[in-house]
């Protein structure tokens, strides 16, 4: 969960390594470091903290080489430290690694060099993969990289350069994403496509095993057996400005107002004359027709747009679904075949404990299809079938546009699903309807939003005043009922992501099986009343809960009268829209209160601690 870069060219490698990590910072930002070659030296510099403490020491000392290679960490092994940080040099220091992932036997490799003599100064595991490949190391990087790959065990994606052999560097990858960047007399490496999109838009997105040897003028790849590889260019279609904030505070908050037109472009590309279309789908309408039941399987926020999937595709194509987290997904010898259909979701298409879990069901003979973000990632080229999201690059940790795009091609993939289950069409043809509604409601929702003083702003600085007076003690329950009950995890997840609040999410249901014991004027309840099937039900928990005192933020369809007589202290109206769409507007108020509160705080929004945008480790 680190970010990595080289550069090989012309132009100056440090200016071009530290504007790649500020775009990889997402991925960890505990320390930073860069390595580059200059007049047969090889210069690292590494520092604890954000990379801006790494940007001001070079300000101070800069580096003149043309070829070098970056990090931006995320710690696994070994606390964030300048000693920690990568580039990790090799005992003469003519060698500097930068590495993401985890080597898995490091102890062993450790304790095997450390016997010739190697003396390690690190507590990381990514120090091995300098000593190793110093120990291949006989004039070749190349040869010496392949050398140290077949030893160790893991998942990692590294860069290395040699002190003797200027102007070249040499990667390699195994469950850890890596793309090479071919420019014009320059060449790059990196962890993901925004740190070199300022360069070159052709890219090409390295496999397992393959090891990638580059130069100014030159790049090659290599599968596993050694083998000269031929893999695809492809060309990068969005543009840097998509993942720069355009004016906004936080990338968050642009992430959140980017939602209806990431549903209107969804929407647009899918449906063709009222037709879900899926282009790039290689499973067959007709194989989708014949499965028995569905395995959805996801980490976090993709979990949620995974659990509430699961109430639309139960509603309206009969077919049994069952959703999991991958972790548990994936120890727990889950029942599926090839009646099966799993569904994994990711936005990043790098998570391990997703990708496990997606190689578990391929082993039991389910077929996989992915709904991705990530173009090319491990995730979306180990599946049967993939379904883009095309959210574009979301660069915020805590995950937004990501969410309601999934959604929106969960809709679309119900719908789809429902044909191929001969469902009729008036039916299905209803749903097309009311989904192209979407991307306007939530425009008109957001409209209300976009001045810096609007009311969900000012409901978390009462919040923030609350809590300091409550010496603290306050926290946050979310409550909702059927297809909405996945947006309390989710609203409960942002908040306490990114300003660190405790918070919970629960079916309302269950209040009186526990959660009601919390209920004094400590927490803020948020109970979303939207309109549906369950309403009556949310006024009553709502009732229960002002009864005991508690202070409610009800989030409810646009018009309603009721909620008033409950004494909710904020009312929230969302366009009134047929339940079955409602989550993707209700989780837009839900991520503003998160972004406000966590503003009110002054923290960290973009990057908040000790988390990292795709969990590539386990
Ligand atoms: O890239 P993925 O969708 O597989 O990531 C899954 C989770 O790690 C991710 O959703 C995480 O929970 C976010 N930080 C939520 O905001």
């Amino acid at each position: 969960m680190c970010g990595i870069i080289g550069y090989a060219g012309k132009k100056n490698a440090e200016k071009i390594i530290i504007k790649g990590l500020s775009r990889l910072e997402y991925r960890g930002y505990d320390s930073a470091g860069i390595a580059v070659l200059e007049k047969g030296d090889l210069h690292i510099r590494k520092k604890q903290g954000k990379l801006s403490v790494l940007a001001d020491e070079l300000k101070r000392a800069p580096l003149k080489g043309v070829t070098g290679i970056g990090h931006t960490r995320w710690a696994t092994h070994g606390i964030p430290s300048d000693i920690n940080a990568h580039p990790h040099p090799s005992g003469s220091e003519d060698i500097a690694v930068v590495h993401n992932g985890i080597i898995e036997n490091y102890r062993e490799i450790k304790k095997h060099l450390q016997n010739k003599g190697y003396l390690f100064r690190s507590d990381t595991d990514s120090e091995v993969i300098a000593h190793l490949v110093s120990d291949n190391y006989k004039g070749d990087l190349y040869l010496a990289v392949k050398g140290a790959v077949k030893k160790i065990r893991g998942s990692y994606a590294f860069a290395v350069v040699h002190r003797d052999e200027p102007g070249r560097i040499v990667g390699s990858r195994m469950d850890a994403p890596l793309i090479a960047g071919v420019g014009k007399g320059e060449n790059f490496v990196a962890s993901d496509i925004p740190a070199i999109l300022d360069h070159t838009k052709k890219v090409i997105y390295l496999e397992n095993g393959d090891i990638v040897d580059l130069s100014s003028q030159d790049l090659k790849v290599f599968d596993r057996t050694g083998r000269k590889a031929r893999r695809k260019k492809d060309t990068i279609t969005w543009d840097i400005s998509q993942a720069e904030k355009k004016g906004y505070k936080h990338f968050m908050l642009k992430e959140i107002f980017e939602q209806p037109d990431v549903m209107r472009d969804i929407i647009n590309t899918r449906l063709k004359k009222e037709k879900v279309v899926f282009q790039e789908l290689s499973i067959k309408k007709k194989d989708l027709a014949k499965i028995k039941n569905i395995a959805i399987v996801a980490c976090g926020t993709a979990y949620h747009a995974g659990l509430t999937a699961k109430y639309m595709i139960e509603k309206h194509t009969g077919i049994p679904v069952w959703v999991d987290t991958s972790s548990e997904f994936r120890y727990r010898d889950p029942l599926v075949d090839k009646k099966t259909l799993t569904v994994v979701i990711s936005q990043s298409g790098e998570t391990a404990d997703t990708l496990a879990a997606l190689r578990e069901a391929r082993k039991k003979g389910s077929s996989v299809l992915a709904v991705c973000n990530v173009v090319g990632s491990s995730i979306a080229r180990e599946s049967d079938g993939v379904v883009y999201t095309h959210a574009g690059p979301e660069i915020a940790v805590a995950s937004t546009k990501a969410y309601v795009a999934q959604l929106t091609s969960l809709y679309l993939l119900t719908i789809y699903l429902a044909e191929a289950k001969g469902a009729k069409k008036a039916d299905t043809d209803a749903l097309v309807k009311q989904l192209k509604k979407l991307p306007a409601e939530a425009d008109r929702l957001l409209d209300g939003y976009r001045s810096k003083k609007n009311p969900i702003a000012k409901y978390a600085e009462e919040f923030h005043k609350y809590y300091l007076a409550r010496h603290n003690k306050s926290c946050f329950l979310y409550l909702a009922r059927n297809i909405n009950f996945p947006n309390a995890l989710e609203g409960a997840l942002k908040l306490k992501e990114i300003s660190y609040i405790s918070a919970e999410g629960y079916p309302a249901g269950e209040m009186k099986h526990g959660p009601i014991a919390l209920i004094d004027e400590n927490p803020w309840v948020v109970c979303i009343a939207v309109r549906s099937a369950t309403y009556e039900k949310m006024i009553s928990n709502i009732q229960e809960i002002r009864a005991r005192g508690g202070i409610v933020i009800a989030i409810v369809s646009e018009g309603d009268r009721e909620i008033k007589g409950t004494k909710a202290k904020y009312v929230i109206e969302i366009p009134d829209v047929p339940e079955v769409f409602s989550p993707a507007l209700v989780v837009i108020p839900l991520q503003l209160l998160a972004y406000y509160v966590a503003a009110e705080f002054g923290y960290d929004i973009d990057q908040p601690r000790n988390l990292a945008k795709s969990v590539t480790v386990e």
